[in-house]
């Protein structure tokens, strides 16, 4: 797979970061191509900038249409030579163009244990639901918001006396190791998308555990 990423946000950039640091300390054999995002104020590209990758911003107002818009985004990623997509805390659902355009290569980043809680505030949709487990889960894009298939989740317990924003820190630290391994995860190929199930060496199948290894 072309290794080249093209990382869409809208805002502070802390996955961005968490890729960005996973490249230049060797645990992700990856460039970043571009950073775009489709709000002028993202702090996410200064983050972008301080670390010599371009940062373009692509405003989502203004076209015909939600396709039109998208295909801006395939022109911008193309013409980059981008071979992965992946949205870290990019807040627009992305349509068909750009899907068709990266088949199997855009990948979202979530912090819930999808199928629970998708959608926005999730962190406060387990606190309020009464979970006592969340965590992260990184997917392929299909139009379905937060519905591809899995590539790898983490869990992260709900303590007592979680706040949103307590629980948000936690799952926050665990979306930054992940985000980088899943990438590196498919990058490296070996891997099909079989129904909605990816299929490949996948973390959590890998024998890891005492009772794995010894089988
Ligand atoms: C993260 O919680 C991510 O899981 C969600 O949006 C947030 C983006 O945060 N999709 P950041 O911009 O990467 O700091």
């Amino acid at each position: 797979m072309n290794r080249r990423l093209g990382v869409l946000i809208s805002g502070r950039g802390s996955n961005l970061q968490a890729l960005i640091d996973a490249i230049r300390e060797g645990r992700l054999d990856a460039s970043i191509a571009v950073v775009v995002s489709n709000r002028e104020y993202a702090a996410g590209l200064e983050k972008a900038r301080g670390a010599g990758i371009e940062a373009l911003v692509l405003s989502h107002r203004g076209w015909p249409s939600r396709d039109d818009y998208d295909r801006a985004l395939v022109r911008e990623l193309k013409s980059r030579d981008v071979g992965l997509v992946c949205l870290a805390g990019f807040m627009r659902l992305v349509g068909a163009p750009l899907l068709d355009a990266f088949p199997n290569a855009v990948v979202n980043i979530h912090p819930s244990l999808l199928p629970a809680f998708p959608g926005v505030d999730a962190q406060r949709q387990a606190l309020d639901y009464g979970a006592k487990v969340s965590g992260v889960t990184v997917h392929l894009v299909t139009p379905e918001l937060d519905g591809g298939p899995i590539i790898l989740q983490r869990t992260v317990a709900v303590l007592a006396g979680d706040t949103a924003d307590s629980l948000s820190a936690r799952i926050l630290v665990a979306e930054h190791q992940a985000y980088p391994e899943a990438v590196a995860l498919l990058l490296d190929g070996g891997w099909r998308v079989e129904g909605r199930r990816f299929v490949g060496r996948a973390v959590s199948d890998a024998p890891r555990s005492a009772s794995a290894a010894s089988a």
